[in-house]
């Protein structure tokens, strides 16, 4: 079994042979600039989530955790998630106020890492985000216990339809556990695969209040 998974894991394809070039002597002086094309090339070529990211925690205890989380938005606070207030990242955060997030898109070759310190934005701006939620996402965040132990589906059932009999009743109601973070990055790295190995990296570095651009070693 460990044999067969093993080639399989050699034999898999990672990204198609035609890959975007990446001129980075014409990269902006701004990383959000730059992701910002690099997601709207993705979302073009059909990635799909591209606004997805991977957010690395670690607790109090030196314990890492990460989870997919969907990029909200990027403003002057930094890049910003949202999230309920009461599950492990919150907790991650509450204790070391640090993160990572990893946004990764195989059909373009392309990976982009960030990182930084990170703030809880102020309740009314998580309020609007969960008013802007689908009516399902809002019915889901109001279900307390995130990533605690769940003792059968029938259970997480009753509590969803509960909750969204609850937002039927009263639609302006508010998951106060819903909140936003913003990630202050101080460190952007941007990945190109080249079909010849020859990967490029390039990593803005924020000095003072001015970014510094250079390569890394692939
Ligand atoms: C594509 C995708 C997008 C997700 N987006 C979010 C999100 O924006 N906010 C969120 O709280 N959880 C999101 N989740 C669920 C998280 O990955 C995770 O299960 C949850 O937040 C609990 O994480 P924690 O216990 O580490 O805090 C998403 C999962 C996937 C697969």
């Amino acid at each position: 079994m460990s044999h067969l998974l093993a080639s399989l894991l050699r034999s898999l394809p990672s990204f198609p042979d035609d890959l975007p070039p990446f001129p980075v002597a014409d990269a902006p002086e701004d990383p959000a600039d730059l992701f910002a094309d690099w997601l709207a090339h993705a979302a073009d070529a059909g990635v799909l989530a591209p606004h997805a990211m991977t957010l690395s925690t670690s607790g109090p205890d030196g314990v890492v955790t990460a989870r997919t989380l969907i990029l909200k938005d990027i403003d002057e606070h930094g890049w910003v998630f949202a999230s309920r207030d009461d599950g492990t990242k919150a907790r991650d955060l509450g204790a070391n106020p640090f993160a990572a997030l990893t946004f990764f898109w195989p059909a373009l070759g392309r990976q982009v890492r960030v990182s930084g310190p990170v703030r809880k934005r102020p309740q009314a701006e998580g309020e609007a985000d969960f008013r802007a939620r689908p009516e399902e996402s809002r019915a889901a965040a109001f279900v307390g216990h995130q990533s605690e132990p769940l003792g059968s589906l029938d259970e997480y059932a009753a509590a969803y339809a509960d909750a969204v009999a609850r937002l039927a009743e009263n639609p302006r109601l508010v998951a106060r556990t819903w909140n936003t973070w913003a990630v202050a990055a101080d460190r952007v790295e941007f990945w190109q695969a080249s079909p010849s190995r020859a990967h490029v990296r390039l990593e803005y570095r924020l000095r003072g209040r001015a970014w510094e651009r250079g390569l890394l070693w692939p």
